[in-house]
Formats: structure tokens, sequence, C-alpha cells
């Protein structure tokens, strides 16, 4: 399967990789919008604003907490995908930043340096008091005091909810200036300011790429879009680029 067949790109070209919740799906964990995803069960609205945490935070803890737990079941292990992206890391001798819009830990379990969460991680928690993050591996309760300021009542999981603004966007927008591939990898394309990359690196010169189950909403404005499962397409691109 020559992916990058039509590409031009040095060994030491500059890439930019967004992933979603399609990369860790194989992995065990629910997607958002596909068939029987997490938005089709509970109304985002409640549990992923912060008009909702403020409307009913036990019932807001309730959903993080159960998620939380589900990824650390030992069953959830990261997959072929996340492990391709970990060796594209360590072998292209070019500049890779990886963003991720998923709050779980699978690229950093499958070796990856420091995977950029705009949406914030699961496994940590945030104080609304005195903006000290900590780790998180248990579950949340309104009861729970911060650690940093003793205060109780004001921990939240570190998560960016809509309406929100994402995490390390001025460390993103500098990758995607500078980028030469831009790799989508397991997103519908339904979030700005993510579903937006495409069109930043495109305008920088990038060759964009989506590797998806489906035709994302943003399909159109790639380069190349590959369908199919992520554990099988992304060793795939990684053993051609790390073979240039
Ligand atoms: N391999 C590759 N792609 C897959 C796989 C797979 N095994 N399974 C599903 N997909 C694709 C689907 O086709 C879909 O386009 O992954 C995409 C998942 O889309 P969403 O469920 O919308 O997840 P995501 O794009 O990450 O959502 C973005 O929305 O709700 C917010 O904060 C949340 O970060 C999330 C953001």
């Amino acid at each position: 399967m020559p992916v990058l067949d039509f590409l031009r790109l040095n060994p030491t070209d500059s890439i930019v990789i967004l992933t979603g919740a399609g990369i860790s799906q194989e992995s065990g964990l629910d997607t958002f919008r596909c068939a029987g995803g997490i938005w089709s069960k509970v109304d985002l609205e409640d549990v992923a604003t912060p008009r909702g945490f403020a409307r009913n935070p036990d019932l807001v803890h309730r959903f993080y907490n159960d998620r939380r737990r589900g990824l650390l079941d030992p069953a959830i292990q990261p997959n072929a995908a996340h492990a391709a992206l970990a060796a594209l890391e360590r072998g292209w001798r070019g500049s890779v930043t990886l963003v991720t819009q998923n709050i779980d830990d699978l690229h950093e379990r499958a070796g990856s340096a420091g995977p950029i969460h705009m949406h914030g991680e699961l496994l940590k928690a945030v104080c609304q008091r005195c903006h000290a993050v900590s780790d998180c591996r248990d579950d949340l309760s309104v009861h729970d005091l911060c650690l940093s300021c003793g205060r109780k009542g004001g921990l939240r999981p570190d998560v960016v909810w809509f309406g929100e603004m994402p995490y390390h966007m001025d460390r993103i927008q500098a990758a995607l200036e500078d980028c030469d591939l831009f790799l989508s990898i397991g997103t519908s394309g339904h979030v700005y300011p993510a579903a937006g990359f495409v069109a930043e690196a495109g305008a920088n010169g990038a060759v964009t790429v989506e590797l998806n189950l489906d035709p994302s909403e943003g399909v159109s404005r790639f380069d190349r879009a590959i369908q199919g499962p992520a554990t099988a397409l992304v060793p795939a691109l990684v053993a051609e680029l790390l073979a240039l």
C-alpha cells in the first residue's frame, strides 16, 4: 500500500500527528461519535461542560470516574498504532510532534515521549480554587480535599470541556507552521480547533494525510485519505516513512 508514493519527503522533514479516539478504539476504549459511542449514551452538555459540572458535579465525577476505572483496567493496553507512532518518534531524523485529543495515556504507555494533550488527561485532576494539577488514579468527588490548598470541593478532572480553551495551543500552532507532513489519525474532524489543523498545515505547505476508519467530516481537505483500522494503516505508513 504505497501511501507516500506521491510524497517528496526528506527524512529530516517535520511531521505533525493529530490523533483522536479512533486510535484507541482497538485497545477497547469507546469513541464518541461512532455507533454506540459515548455521546449516544450521555448528553455531553451534562458531563463535558462547565455548566454541567456546576449543575451536577456528582454526575460529572461519576462519568469520569467510570472512564478512569475503565482506562486503568489491565485489559486496556496500547495497540500497534500507538506503538508505531512511538517507533516513528524514535526513528525519524526530523522532528515529530504528536498532538492528541485523547485523554487516555495509551500513547505514553506505548513509549511516546510527550504527547501534547490538547484536551487534558483523565489521570490528572485540577483544583478550581488554586489551579494546582495533580495525578489522579482514584475516584474523584466533591468531598475530596486539594492537597495543595487544602480546600474541599474544587477538584475536577483535568479535562478540557466544550466552551473551554484547549491546552498548549501555542506549541501546536508553532508545530503546524513548520510542518512538512500532517497526519490525522482516528478523528471525525468534528471538533475545532483540532478539525482546523489540516487547513493550517496545508496552508503552510505541508502534505496532509488522513488515516481513518471512515472518511472524516474534513476528508476533502486532505491530499490523501486512506480508510481502514489504525492498527493496520499506521504501522504500514510508519514503515514507509522509516524506509525513506
Ligand atoms: N481505526 C481508525 N479510525 C477509527 C477506528 C479505528 N479502529 N475506530 C473509529 N475510528 C474513527 C471513526 O471513523 C471516527 O471518525 O475515529 C473517529 C472517532 O471520532 P470521534 O468519536 O468523534 O472522536 P474524536 O474525533 O476524537 O472526537 C474529538 O470530541 O467529544 C470531543 O473531547 C472529545 O476529544 C474528543 C473530540
